[in-house]
């Protein structure tokens, strides 16, 4: 068993007694709580919960009321679920190249795909390394387009002195079961410092409907369930002992590899540590730390290993340098095991 679930599952025992008597199984006290303890953990005016990562975003799209169609820039290394979000919302994604020594966006990359059609930027914090915030929200108030965050995979990130949700309308946050923080099942939310971002997203998440249950807008059943929020009301307070075990680990590979081939600058980042990526010289000694992961019994899918407009439900034609570079050499190193015999791999192959 996962620590985090170890350490918290006598507690949740006792507390479901409590749980069976409540009144509101949605949208209850557990939500209202954790709504708050999280807004203020992560340093934000406002958190609201919702059913997923990929409704947050979403739903964040929807709050900004573009034009059905736009086009939305976002980084072409990322999971799906960022870029099924702008279908969802009814806009069309625009690829965007990525620095690869961060693997995330950057104004440059911007710049050289951006056209009058784009409508906003989804600027995603991968693995848990922010983006440069500060100049990606200068770029997007000079085109006059919102800056919407994908933080799925940074929960407790910071950059340069920047919380996650300052420089955005809004970053969205998953609670899948195999972050950081992780729920029991599917959860999410909204981090924002708007009064008018958080009113739309209440509405939005609970059918448009107001305190006299009219509709104000048309939304959908998208609320995080309270059993969620009770897990994840009792996981927060782990937060910094998993940080320090991240980074313990973390620290064993740096120290024996260097740091050259890692994508996190400790010096300025707070990063998450919610992945591990390393870069390989080239793809044919990634396919031999992939068969040595295998005869290992680890695991030998990397993240991510096809650039996210290759897959089928997207068929985009594209062909983005860096990115393509990166994924036929990424790999993941263990976030929660210190293995003498990945670094001695590792250094006998590079
Ligand atoms: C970067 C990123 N965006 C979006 C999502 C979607 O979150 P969820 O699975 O909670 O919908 C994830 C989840 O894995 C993610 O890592």
């Amino acid at each position: 068993m996962n620590w985090q679930n170890e350490e918290i599952i006598s507690e949740v025992k006792e507390e479901l007694d409590k749980f069976a008597q409540n009144r509101f199984f949605l949208l209850g006290e557990y939500t209202d709580k954790f709504e708050k303890m999280f807004a203020k953990n992560q340093q934000s005016e406002f958190f609201i919960g919702l059913s997923s990562g990929t409704v947050a975003l979403q739903l964040l799209l929807r709050s900004q009321k573009l034009p059905i169609g736009s086009k939305v820039l976002v980084t072409s290394f990322c999971p799906i679920p960022t870029v099924m979000s702008i279908y969802e919302a009814g806009l069309v994604p625009k690829f965007v190249d990525i620095n690869p020594k961060t693997l995330n966006i950057s104004v440059e990359e911007l710049n050289r795909v951006y056209s009058k059609d784009c409508k906003a930027v989804i600027a995603v914090h991968i693995f848990g390394k922010m983006c440069e915030m500060e100049d990606i929200s200068n770029w997007c108030k000079l085109k006059d387009i919102p800056l919407i965050e994908d933080a799925c995979q940074a929960v407790n990130s910071k950059r340069k002195e920047s919380s996650i949700g300052q420089h955005s309308v809004g970053a969205a946050m998953s609670f899948y079961p195999t972050k950081n923080l992780g729920a029991w099942g599917d959860a999410g939310g909204v981090i924002t410092n708007s009064p008018e971002v958080r009113e739309k997203l209440l509405y939005l998440r609970n059918y448009g409907l107001n305190s006299n249950f009219v509709s104000e807008s048309l939304g959908g059943n998208y609320r995080m369930d309270e059993l969620q929020a009770l897990i994840l009301l009792k996981k927060l307070p782990l937060q910094s002992k998993d940080m320090e075990l991240r980074d313990r680990v973390l620290n064993f590979y740096v120290e024996r590899l260097g740091k050259s081939n890692f994508q996190i600058d400790t010096s300025e980042d707070y990063h998450n540590k919610h992945v591990t990526s390393y870069l390989m010289n080239s793809n044919e000694s990634r396919e031999k730390y992939r068969s040595f992961c295998i005869d290992k019994g680890l695991k030998s899918v990397f993240f991510y290993e096809q650039p996210v407009y290759r897959h089928k439900g997207i068929k985009e034609n594209l062909h983005l340098q860096n990115c393509e570079d990166v994924c036929s050499r990424i790999i993941n190193l263990p976030t929660d095991e210190m293995r003498q015999d990945i670094v001695d791999f590792l250094k006998e192959i590079t």
